[in-house]
């Protein structure tokens, strides 16, 4: 068990349920008012309303665009401090939920659960703020922009959010639609892949459909491209190594009857490792150059790392598995079996401070599965104070813990 120093969490848990339905109100609210990534002026005006009525200091809008940043200070016997993040971005889907908080912006919904993210942030804000005489430390707390496409906090990070003052270990959740309501999965290592993206032109030299000899054809080069890059992910690396690589969009020709002169191709690639990560553009042009050589026609490739593998601390995803046992029985509280080849951003703190990620369940059941990024996703309501009291209780144990400073 966790030392849980002078805070209990039947008193975290009271001071969750005292919050818990103006939480869920906030959420409704951000459900019915989403924002697209780097466009979250109304969410970042809602969260710092909400931020002001609290005790905290340093309270500061536009970090990177739209993110927010507060922090609430302890009693000062702990130099040390814990960053909690949410992520505040939509995506661009028409709800079909049928919800009566449905999205009121047409093509526009909170499809992943980041208005339940920011929803949450703001609850442990108001449950720690509540605690503060009894909270050794500093907790920064952070609303990002633009989870699902740039990276908001990597620009957050750049823009300084891990210091001043110096964070010594971030913890960040997301409702997740594969595992069950109001359980929560962790997990030590790799929990979610690198996604990175590319960009072919196979160029080849078009012309009459009838005169193939006398043209490039690009087709046939990309369709050779297309399986040599499953081939070299089966036989170039590591069986024990996840890699996905996933052609996704292929753009080529007009004309039933004329060969084009380039072929595009997209997609992404999605590892768990590092070093294999940075393999894998090299074997990609092994295969352009090799396959474009054998026809007689040339390439180009566009090749960009995006978000770094998230790889979760042991000793702070441990420090969560206790504080989700504490709070919510151990019985809702397991190993995550495998990562997943999903990206997150939120990997950029975990790569620069001992961090953890961890789901928290929204689907009905083991089988009724919730799928995200879907115009019928939805989360349950009921757990919103589950991820608050897993935070708040994470953040007393670490101050309870003797981690390295
Ligand atoms: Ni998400």
């Amino acid at each position: 068990m966790t030392n849980p120093g002078t805070m209990t969490t039947p008193t975290i848990l009271e001071a969750t349920a005292k919050v818990e339905q103006k939480v869920i109100e906030l959420r409704h609210h951000l459900h019915r008012h989403p924002e697209l990534s780097f466009q979250e002026e109304q969410t970042a005006a809602l969260v710092q309303r909400e931020l002001a009525l609290l005790p905290l200091s340093d309270l500061t809008p536009g970090v990177y665009g739209t993110g927010v940043t507060a922090l609430l200070q302890g009693n000062g016997s702990d130099p040390r401090t814990i960053l909690l993040r949410a992520d505040m971005d939509a995506l661009p889907i028409q709800e079909d939920t049928g919800l009566p908080f449905s999205s009121e912006v047409p093509g526009v919904m909170h499809a992943c659960g980041h208005d339940g993210h920011t929803a949450i942030l703001l609850g442990a804000a108001m449950v720690l703020s509540e605690l503060r005489a009894h909270l050794p430390g500093s907790v920064k707390l952070v609303f990002q922009p633009a989870e699902e496409t740039e990276g908001g906090a990597e620009g957050m990070i750049r823009e300084g959010v891990l210091e001043n003052p110096h964070v010594d270990a971030a913890v960040g959740l997301h409702l997740w639609g594969s595992v069950p309501r109001g359980v929560v999965e962790y997990r030590s290592g790799p929990l979610m892949a690198a996604p990175d993206v590319f960009s072919i032109r196979v160029i080849g030299k078009g012309g009459h459909a009838a005169l193939p000899h006398q043209c490039i054809d690009p087709v046939p080069m990309a369709a050779a491209i297309i399986q040599q890059f499953q081939t070299l992910i089966a036989r170039r690396v590591d069986p024990l190594e996840s890699v996905v690589l996933s052609v996704c969009r292929l753009e080529a020709g007009t004309a039933f009857n004329v060969i084009p002169d380039e072929v595009l191709l997209e997609g992404t690639v999605r590892t768990l490792n590092q070093e294999v990560r940075e393999a894998i553009p090299g074997m990609i042009e092994d295969v352009l150059r090799q396959v474009t050589g054998i026809h007689g026609g040339s390439y180009h490739l566009d090749y960009s790392f995006r978000y770094p593998p998230l790889v979760n601390d042991p000793a702070i995803t441990d420090l969560v598995r206790k504080a989700a046992e504490d709070v919510l029985g151990a019985d809702r509280v397991r190993k995550a079996k495998q990562p997943n080849m999903g990206g997150e951003d939120f990997a950029y703190f975990a790569r620069a401070v001992p961090s953890s990620f961890f789901y928290l369940g929204i689907a009905p059941s083991e089988e009724d599965l919730v799928r995200h990024h879907h115009p019928t996703f939805r989360i349950d309501d009921t757990v919103l104070k589950d991820g608050i009291a897993v935070l708040c209780r994470s953040v007393f144990d670490f101050f309870a813990s003797p981690l390295a400073e």
